[in-house]
């Protein structure tokens, strides 16, 4: 099976990594090496594995109690399982957007400036300027510019995922995860965050997981199918979807299960 795909400098090493909820094996020897500057989607039947292993990518499975892992994952050559590492630090580099969208109940503006004042940033032009460019680069700036004032939680749903994507932006991360962040929009809101996706992915690395294998198709370089805890096949996307490797890719794709 071919776990390497090189059109882009590999990122993310994720090297015979096995993750235990208890004595639940969740994660079984997964092993893959994800590009940088493209998007990664992870594709699979429900409790397959997607949203435990985007978890590990930024130790947000840390929080949650009897985990357990083994293995590596590697990103940017340095171990982020390893002792020494800051998982605050961490977490500003690998940056998270959910299925529901999850802006504090604060102002879109105070959203935005958050990550950063909480990293130290406390001159308001320059606070001003990070807001302008992550709202910009989350394709909402025009529709809140003159609004900074209002609570997020005035936006529509689709505006707000677009403010949590500027949100995790804000912090200037290399790498972004997706977990289903479309999956409680509307189809013109989808439609808006697959093609903010496209733009960012020349900026981040994006690992999306994702329920709807034609969001895969559209808007990803290379696809992860995975099964009960395991990779079946790492391909490019368009090949993937196209003439799969593994029968059980070709079962799922083609509707047969899950
Ligand atoms: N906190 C937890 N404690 C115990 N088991 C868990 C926990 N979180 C997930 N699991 C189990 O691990 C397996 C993988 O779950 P995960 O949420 O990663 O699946 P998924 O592929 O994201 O599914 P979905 O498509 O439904 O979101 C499932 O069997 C799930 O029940
Ligand atoms: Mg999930």
């Amino acid at each position: 099976m071919q776990t390497t795909l090189l059109q882009t400098k590999p990122l993310i090493d994720i090297n015979k990594l096995n993750l235990y909820y208890g004595a639940f094996h969740a994660l079984k020897d997964v092993s893959l090496t994800i590009p940088e500057k493209a998007i990664t989607a992870f594709i699979g039947p429900s409790g397959c594995g997607k949203s435990t292993l985007l978890r590990t990518l930024n130790r947000m499975n840390d929080m949650i109690p009897g985990t357990r892992i083994e293995g590596s994952i590697a990103i940017g050559g340095t171990e982020i399982y390893s002792n020494d590492v800051d998982v605050e630090t961490l977490r500003k580099k690998v940056g998270m957007v959910f299925q529901q969208p999850n802006p504090f109940p604060k102002s879109i503006y105070d959203n935005v400036a958050y990550g950063p004042r909480l990293h130290g940033i406390t001159s308001k032009k320059q606070l001003d300027e990070i807001v302008e460019t992550s709202l910009k680069s989350a394709v909402l700036w025009d529709e809140v510019k003159d609004y900074m004032k209002r609570s997020a939680l005035s936006l529509s749903g689709g505006q707000q995922q677009r403010l949590c994507i500027a949100r995790a932006i804000a912090v200037n991360p290399d790498v972004l995860l997706m977990d289903e962040a479309t999956s409680a929009l509307d189809p013109i809101s989808t439609l808006k965050i697959e093609e903010l996706a496209q733009e960012l992915k020349d900026r981040y690395t994006i690992v999306m997981v994702t329920h709807n294998m034609h969001q895969a198709a559209r808007v990803s370089n290379q696809t992860v199918f995975f099964l009960n805890g395991e990779v079946v096949e790492f391909s490019e996307t368009e090949k993937l979807f196209s003439n799969p490797t593994d029968q059980r890719t070709e079962d799922y794709i083609s509707g047969r299960f899950g």
